[in-house]
């Protein structure tokens, strides 16, 4: 069951809006890059190996969008998923012209979250090819085009060896608590922590998944219970703040969650409130498991404190849905990730294996392939 979360299509990039969910299953075709860019800043993508899959096909789409304007006859569009390239005459157009579209696009994909590595490892891929794929801009326009959709295709793969990974770390009978929302909204479509248990749960193991609201955009409560609900995984949601006595109380086996950026000594950045669950499973003796693509790491930052951290309008806390709750004038604080160090991660499940509490010199090695 796998959630065409995002695709690229006729020269449009065809989004699910998450933020209607779960009220409405709408796709958006976002044909501009203003758009993208708006699509990833107000979270209607999200979620890592998402945005790094929306960074790559925002780069298409400001090829698409300046070929539209330098194309004499162009056709109704120049990239798809299905049929590639459609051919057009590049007469009149340079290949630097082309790159230099290209480089501002990247610029502006980049400043859009700062958290998840992603998109940036994204970013770099299609301009590498598009630097080293040809001399003229067709060839330029494909090279392009090529890498986009070869990310994508990867993508699906590596969530599908992570999630094969991964299940033998879920028994029968387990509680596992999760928060925010890794499943297939937040990739290619089958996720990488909600995708262990997705595994997990196809090869007929059976357990219990308590999901965390996960304030202030409730990602959990509106996505992940929506993926669980569809999957007919049993399944809990509470507020972030009754962790703790869920903990307390002997309710929970195992935490397993996603990431945005795993820096090279281990640290992990992951939705805010994950760092609390970490503490929580050292305090009571459970296993905190991170799941995520090798894309996610970043071996450039030596631990977590260099990560940056996106922190987000004030308006996320002070409201809910749009309706304000707390007293006009209040001030408030909201860092969208935290950082859990590694020292508290029992392992982390990627494409290429799992890496038991994980080190700067297990980093370095997986780092190798
Ligand atoms: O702000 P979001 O919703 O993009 O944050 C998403 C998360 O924190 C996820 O846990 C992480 O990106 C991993 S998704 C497989």
């Amino acid at each position: 069951m796998i959630l065409p979360t995002i695709d690229y299509r006729k020269g449009r990039v065809e989004i699910i809006d998450q933020t209607l969910l779960p009220g409405r299953l709408r796709v958006l075709r976002l044909r501009s890059l203003a758009e993208l860019e708006e699509a990833i800043g107000s979270l209607r993508v999200r979620g890592a190996p998402a945005i790094g899959l929306a960074a790559a096909y925002g780069m298409l789409l400001s090829l698409e969008e300046h070929l539209r304007k330098r194309v004499k006859g162009a056709p109704r569009y120049f990239f798809d998923r299905g049929s590639f390239v459609t051919p057009f005459s590049d007469a009149g157009i340079s290949a630097g012209e082309i790159r230099r579209a290209l480089e501002s696009a990247r610029k502006r994909i980049a400043a859009t979250r700062p958290t998840a590595a992603n998109l940036f490892w994204a970013l770099d891929r299609v301009a590498h090819a598009a630097r080293h794929g040809g001399r003229d801009p067709f060839e330029i326009c494909c090279s392009t085009a090529a890498e986009a959709f070869w990310i994508h295709h990867e993508e699906l793969e590596i969530e599908l060896a992570i999630g094969r990974n991964g299940e033998r770390l879920i028994r029968d009978g387990m509680n596992v608590l999760t928060h925010c929302n890794a499943g297939g909204l937040a990739t290619a479509g089958f996720g990488t922590a909600l995708g262990v248990l997705y595994a997990a749960w196809e090869k007929g193991k059976r357990f219990h998944v308590y999901v965390d609201e996960t304030r202030p955009l409730l990602q959990g409560a509106r996505l992940t219970a929506w993926e669980l609900s569809r999957r007919r995984i049993p399944h809990t949601l509470l507020c972030d703040g009754a962790a703790a006595s869920l903990f307390a109380a002997g309710k929970v086996d195992a935490v397993v969650v996603g990431a945005d950026r795993v820096a090279a000594n281990g640290d992990t950045a992951n939705k805010v409130g994950t760092l609390g669950l970490a503490v929580l499973c050292a305090r009571y003796k459970r296993p905190f498991y991170v799941a995520a693509p090798a894309s996610t790491f970043d071996h450039s930052i030596p631990a977590g404190s260099s990560i940056p951290i996106e922190e987000r309008g004030g308006r996320e806390v002070t409201s809910i849905g749009g309706r304000r709750i707390a007293p006009e004038g209040t001030r408030a604080y909201n860092p969208a990730f935290d950082v859990t160090p590694a020292t508290l991660v029992r392992a982390i499940v990627t494409e290429r294996g799992v890496i038991k509490h994980p080190n700067s010199a297990k980093i370095r090695l997986f780092a190798k392939g």
